[in-house]
């Protein structure tokens, strides 16, 4: 952390050889697309009402990215610059970028090495992360553990989706489930006890058809066929992962407070992955715990994947549900399947303000970035260009010589 913030040590928790480590939550941001799409709006689309979705999922709305330009990598980026401002820490600081997303722009490049781009995290490492909606806290649950060792002192966590662009829009069944978004947790090395305290991570591979994308790897390439019969859209049973979610969900989370050595009367919040209300609150009863205990917020993004998590720490920071010394569980499920928990104690003090100017110098560090990572694309196709015109030479080079030691045949 930050020396100047909160007295706590960043980088010079490296110092002292064998001194515990522990990986603090400093920054947290969120972004999602402006257009907003209500239930009664998809009533208009498919044979459903707001009745419906409403009382059997919790969500009334979600934000779509209806523009073509708005990516994962794009929210990420905003979620991750918005982190990085609370925190008060450079981009150029970062020692490594994770994004856990179901919604990549690419199979390759990673859309963590997008967003290190234009954050100009000019020394961090960057990387995917691919566990479907668990993918945040399985991120969250490494970041920690690099922090720990010490091979890192800080890394950007960015959960960032557009699943918009795989939902199909015909399908009642999963289209009126899914929002975009995106959200971002900095964690930084200290020596003061805190931040992730445990987690627990977990994967069911039999259960891998119960929701999917079919097409588009390497098993189903994209043929005229895949894409006819809809196979690069979501697919899901969602009976099989409701009962699925809420027997793990409960279990995760305890498993998570015991490898910290707490109990369930130790929670101060829960801050589950938001994919329906229901499976929400038996879950959460099953553990016996109340509801002011629980951070509920699907009704306005409905389920964005990796960046549900995020968005509600974020929600649940601004609405002052969460304290320093709080004890906090992230719990997450999804495809897979997968299952993630962390206990998380809440170490931050809160409200304090950054000074302007220093906002307005990372601001001018992004669109910095921006050139920087324009001149590279350049410099790249000059290099190449060049490299062209030599080889052009020495292909005459070869053929002059060819020419010659044809005529000496003749
Ligand atoms: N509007 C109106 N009716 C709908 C509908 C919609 N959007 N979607 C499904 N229905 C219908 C079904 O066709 C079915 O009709 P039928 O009885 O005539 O066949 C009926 O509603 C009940 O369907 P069912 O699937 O049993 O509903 P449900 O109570 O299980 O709720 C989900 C469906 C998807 C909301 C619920 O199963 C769920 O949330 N599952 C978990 C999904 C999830 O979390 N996925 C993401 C994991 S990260």
């Amino acid at each position: 952390m930050d020396d100047k913030r909160n007295g706590q040590v960043g980088k010079s928790a490296n110092a002292g050889f064998g001194r515990p480590r522990y990986a603090h939550i400093t920054g947290w941001g969120m972004a999602v697309p402006d257009r907003v799409v209500t239930n009664h709006e998809l009533a208009q689309i498919v044979d459903t009402s707001d009745e419906w979705i409403r009382t059997r999922t919790g969500i009334r709305q979600r934000h779509i990215a209806v523009d073509p330009r708005e990516t994962s990598a794009t929210l990420g980026a905003r979620a991750a610059r918005a982190a990085l401002e609370v925190a008060d820490f450079p981009a150029s600081r970062l020692d490594l970028i994770l994004c856990a997303t179901s919604s990549p722009e690419h199979i390759f490049p990673s859309t963590a090495s997008l967003i290190q781009d234009a954050l100009g995290a000019v020394h961090a490492g960057a990387c995917d992360l691919s566990a479907a909606c668990s993918g945040f806290v399985y991120a969250l649950s490494l970041a920690s553990s690099m922090i720990v060792s010490g091979q890192a002192d800080s890394v950007l966590v960015v959960g960032a989706e557009v699943l918009s662009r795989f939902v199909d829009w015909s399908d009642r069944t999963t289209c009126v489930l899914f929002g975009d978004g995106a959200g971002a947790l900095l964690l930084q090395a200290s020596p003061v006890p805190g931040g992730v305290l445990s987690s627990v991570l977990g994967s069911d591979g039999s259960g891998s058809d119960l929701l999917i994308v079919p097409a588009g790897g390497s098993r189903r390439p994209a043929t005229l066929e895949t894409v006819a019969s809809g196979q690069h859209f979501i697919k899901m049973d969602g009976r099989a992962v409701f009962r699925f979610a809420t027997h793990v969900m409960a279990e995760a989370t305890r498993q998570a407070l015991e490898k910290a050595g707490l109990g369930v009367a130790d929670v101060d919040l829960v801050i589950p992955h938001q994919a329906n209300e229901r499976i929400i609150r038996s879950s959460m009863k099953q553990l016996g715990l109340s509801e002011d205990k629980v951070f509920i917020n699907i009704d306005r993004y409905g389920n964005t994947s990796t960046a549900s998590i995020p968005i509600a720490v974020c929600e649940a920071v601004a609405a002052g549900r969460l304290r320093p010394n709080d004890n906090v569980v992230m719990v997450g499920f999804g495809a897979g399947l997968t299952w993630a928990a962390t206990a998380v104690r809440w170490a931050v003090p809160m409200g304090q303000e950054v000074p302007r100017w220093r906002a307005g110098q990372r601001s001018a560090g992004y669109s910095l970035a921006r050139v920087r990572s324009r001149l590279l694309r350049l410099s790249r196709k000059v290099e190449g260009t060049l490299a062209g015109e030599q080889n052009e030479g020495l292909g005459k080079i070869v053929a002059d010589r060819l020419e010659e030691w044809r005529r000496a045949r003749e």
